[in-house]
């Protein structure tokens, strides 16, 4: 059943307390509401207009319950009162005015593998409410516009649970009889059901404290299992750092004065952000230099900060419907992206979410799944937790950074927390105090929001040597998109600078919007943000000396693909000159991919492929350049993707970009043999390991420098990497020293394999990371060994972090996945069957990776699709992979 945008209505009742009470068991589970219900005014006005007055019928979400009692105001209801289906219970009349709803159900978590509400993992109770979870807790009005007081209380036996945890402060607890104890929770603020939250278990907590600006003590917990707590050290530093930037940058303080987090094993997505109480996957909390790499310590910061922001951004604020998802979500990944960039080095942290924008959110914009930043309907919310509503999203929300700068983005947000906190609005809202705040003339931005598909933004460039003017001729295209084939022009932010011939920007003092000379507001301006609105769109910069060298687009200032008129002199000029870091690198990986997509042609007319020597030269100068950031540089000299390349291609050829891959990643390691292995010995150290970023970027050049070497598959580079996996101090250095191990088949890769298993089976982060490390690989027919990976001792289709490691990560590697003879789609078609009654949503996830397959050719479309139209022939199909398949099929 497929759900509107357009039909949104507020509720006819709202919900002022709820008080629930939970009776957690191993066999059954009870849950006991008292919701004080009051009547929406509007929604009875038209009602008693009509004559005499009739309540609406209240009409609550529930799903897997079992409903054993209902009272109103202390009666208990008579069974004509009321009708339950599978999927709600209707009060056909309730009384007027406000009442007292009281329901009694009764729940299984042992038997939820579904993972979203209350379920077990490892033992412990724990709770995942968003989007709808808590629907299958008790019967609510489960939409995040219906906010409340909650009070929780909970019983359990003392033992197997001493831990009894849910949202706010806590209130009372005590002993009760037959080893039970309890604990009663009452959060302050209201709060949408979706971030309820409720833990109970053996579990134990590394304490920290916080003192907000205004001087409140905040206590801090990390809750784990005993055996991890020595791994919540980076987490918790993490989590201080969030909150002190977070009053830094916005003036935002935490608001009460205990903030817990609880890891789980058994985790559908990353974490969320429950108010007072996180709950986070545990590969995102647990890490120790032996466990996790650089990415995981990166990651963890990220994603603690962004539960912790969502705080003010999610909660304090949050949204008036799911369609609105973006206004919280890419939001939050802005303010996170923000933090890390601040915690680390900018433009690495930069270059990488915009890496991953053009791998995942540009592939998805261009595929039957497409739907804009605001989606206009859904039929499983779950499935709109996507790269367009997170990543896109917090490509808009930086946009209104770009043009409005620092003090004014601050101005707006300041706005939006005076207008908003303790409201569930919309992004015309957020969009709304931006514009105010900055007296700003927003023109067609909100288009941002409601149009899919990623805007193409080509260039032209002339000087005029006569006049001294450089004009840049924008048009734009914006491409249909499924349900969207009629689009109109985007509002583009595009920051622009010129460079001279001594490398150093020219300082722009006027630039022309058509016959408009715009305002640069200063005098020393070198990067000019031009508001490209029109189709056609022509800005002429006057007083330019001499024929510059444009830098285009700078730090990525709008979520679109450039197309433009540099030479490959310009490029090379670019990467060695441009002030703007990210442009820098961009010029590389343009000219990398220029390359490659040649190389891919010849492959594909059967010719012989030659390397450049320029391109070999200009990365060689990048590695051994001592004044460049080592984390820069070990970006830059990284070839882009395989994904980004069938991206950019019409009809995706995956043999072909693998093998161009390989071949210009091997030329590169031959040619640059000696600068790599220099660059691999120097960056060796015996400190012991710190997350910092001088570290973490040394590491990530000498790992990117080994990964080269291994790809000649040489004894004296196997060697080193052999010694560098034995006597390796760290997880980064252990794995990179693994991959390259692994790279090549053969007796070294099996017996680095093996042993690596031995040191950490039991680990399960570390082994998930093992698993992915064999699924990925691109030894061609690696889904049988795949397949062998199910049968597994450390495999376990119940827990998604399995799933993905294993299964996401095949699909993740072209070669393999895309495999000309099908098997792959098969593997693939598989695993979201089985999974499908056990995870429905994670399946839908799998299931998503099969949503480029347009990209390909007509072969591998028709094998696509009959493995699409075989999961769509199963038995009991969910509805979260129903929609994905439909769309794939249909869209
Ligand atoms: N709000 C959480 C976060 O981004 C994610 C919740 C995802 N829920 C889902 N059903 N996929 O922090
Ligand atoms: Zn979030």
């Amino acid at each position: 059943q497929e759900v509107f945008l357009k039909d949104y209505k507020p509720t006819p009742y709202t919900f002022e307390t709820v008080y629930l009470n939970f009776e957690l068991g191993e066999e059954v589970t009870f849950v006991s509401s008292r919701i004080r219900v009051k009547p929406q005014c509007s929604g009875h006005v038209g009602v008693e207009l009509q004559g005499p007055f009739h309540p609406s019928p209240l009409i609550l979400d529930g799903s897997d319950l079992k409903l054993l009692e209902i009272k109103i105001n202390g009666d208990k209801l008579a069974s004509e009162a009321y009708r339950v289906t599978s999927k709600r219970l209707i009060i056909t009349s309730p009384p007027p005015g406000a009442f007292d709803l009281e329901v009694r159900t009764e729940i299984e978590p042992q038997n939820n593998t579904a993972l979203e509400g209350l379920y077990k993992s490892s033992g412990n109770f724990c709770t995942q409410c968003e989007a709808e979870g808590f629907r299958k807790i008790t019967y609510y009005l489960d939409r995040p516009d219906v906010m409340a007081v909650f009070t929780v209380h909970i019983v359990a036996d003392k033992k197997q649970y001493p831990v009894l945890l849910s949202n706010g402060n806590l209130v009372a607890e005590g002993d009760l009889e037959d080893g039970k104890h309890f604990c009663t929770w009452e959060d302050p603020f209201k709060k949408p059901c979706y971030l309820f939250a409720l833990v109970a278990g053996d579990l134990a907590c590394t304490e920290d404290s916080f003192v907000t600006k205004s001087g409140r003590q905040v206590t801090l917990r990390i809750w784990v299992q005993e055996h991890n707590k020595t791994k919540t050290g980076h987490a918790m530093q993490s989590l201080k750092a969030a909150m002190k930037w977070d009053e830094d940058v916005f003036g935002l303080e935490y608001d009460l004065d205990l903030f817990n987090i609880v890891a789980v094993d058994d985790f559908n997505m990353g974490a969320m952000e429950n108010k007072s109480l996180n709950i986070f996957n545990s590969r995102l909390i647990l890490a120790s230099p032996e466990t996790a790499t650089d990415a995981d310590y990166t990651s963890i910061e990220g994603v603690v900060a962004h539960e912790y922001f969502h705080n003010w951004t999610g909660n304090r604020v949050t949204c008036r419907d799911w369609f609105q998802l973006s206004l919280k979500e890419g939001l939050t990944v802005f303010r996170d992206q923000e933090f890390s960039c601040d915690m680390n080095c900018r433009p690495v942290a930069r270059i990488g979410d915009v890496l991953f924008l053009r791998m995942s959110q540009f592939p998805e914009d261009a595929s039957p799944m497409s739907h804009p930043v605001r989606p206009a309907s859904y039929i499983k919310m779950d499935n709109f937790y996507t790269v367009t509503v997170y990543e896109k999203g917090a490509e808009v929300v930086r946009m209104y950074k770009t043009l409005f700068g620092k003090e004014g983005f601050r101005k707006g947000m300041d706005l939006y927390f005076r207008r908003h906190d303790g409201q569930a609005v919309t992004c015309d809202d957020f969009l709304a105090a931006m514009r105010d705040a900055n007296d700003g003339n927003m023109g067609n931005f909100a288009r941002w929001y409601s149009q899919a598909g990623t805007p193409e933004l080509t260039v032209a460039t002339s000087y005029d040597e006569k006049a001294k003017t450089l004009t840049l001729r924008c048009s734009q295209h914006v491409p249909p998109t499924a349900g969207q084939p009629l689009k109109e022009p985007a509002f583009i932010p595009f920051a622009v600078g010129l460079l001279g011939k001594d490398g150093n920007d020219i300082p722009l003092h006027a630039v022309y919007d058509g016959s408009k000379l715009l305002d640069l507001g200063g005098k020393d301006v070198f990067t000019a943000v031009l508001r490209v609105e029109e189709k056609e769109h022509v800005f002429t910069f006057t007083g330019i000396p001499e024929r510059p060298i444009p830098s285009l687009l700078r730090d990525f200032s709008a979520p679109v693909r450039l197309f433009h008129d540099l030479t490959d002199e310009d490029l090379v000029f670019l990467l060695a000159h441009d002030s703007d870091a990210f442009n820098r690198w961009e010029a590389a990986q343009t000219l990398a991919k220029k390359l490659m997509l040649d190389l891919v042609k010849k492959q594909q007319k059967g010719e012989e492929l030659v390397m450049h020597d320029g391109f070999v030269n200009a990365i060689g100068s990048v590695l051994t350049d001592k004044s460049l950031d080592k984390a820069l540089i070990a970006r830059t000299v990284t070839m882009p993707s395989q994904t980004e390349l069938a991206d950019l291609m019409d009809v995706a050829d995956p043999d072909a970009i693998h093998f161009v891959q390989r071949f210009v990643i091997r030329q590169l390691a031959l040619r640059l043999r000696a600068q790599l292995m220099e660059v691999y010995v120097s960056n060796q150290s015996d400190e012991p390991y710190v997350p910092d970023h001088p570290s973490k970027a040394r590491r990530s050049l000498k790992n990117a420098a080994l990964g080269y070497l291994s790809y000649l598959n040489e004894p004296e580079i196997t060697a080193m990497a052999k010694e560098a996996f034995g006597s390796a101090k760290n997880m980064t250095d252990q794995f990179a020293a693994l991959a390259a191990l692994a790279r090549n088949p053969g007796e070294e890769r099996e017996s680095a394999l093996d042993s690596f298993y031995k040191q950490w089976e039991k680990d399960p982060l570390v082994v998930n990371k093992w698993l992915a490390l064999q699924a990925m690989s691109e030894i061609p027919g690696n889904v049988a060994k795949v397949r062998q990976l199910l049968v597994h001792p450390s495999f376990d289709i119940k827990n998604p972090n399995k799933v993905r490691s294993v299964v996401a990560s095949f699909m993740a590697c072209p070669i393999n996945f895309h495999a000309a003879d099908g098997s792959g789609y098969e593997f693939a078609a598989d695993m979201v069957i089985r999974l499908d009654p056990i995870n429905a949503q994670v399946a839908a996830r799998l299931a998503g990776g099969f949503k480029r397959y347009r990209k390909y050719d007509e072969k591998r479309q028709a094998l696509v699709k009959a493995q699409l139209e075989r999961i769509s022939a199963a038995n009991g199909l969910s509805e979260n992979v129903f929609e994905i398949v439909t769309k794939c099929l249909t869209a």
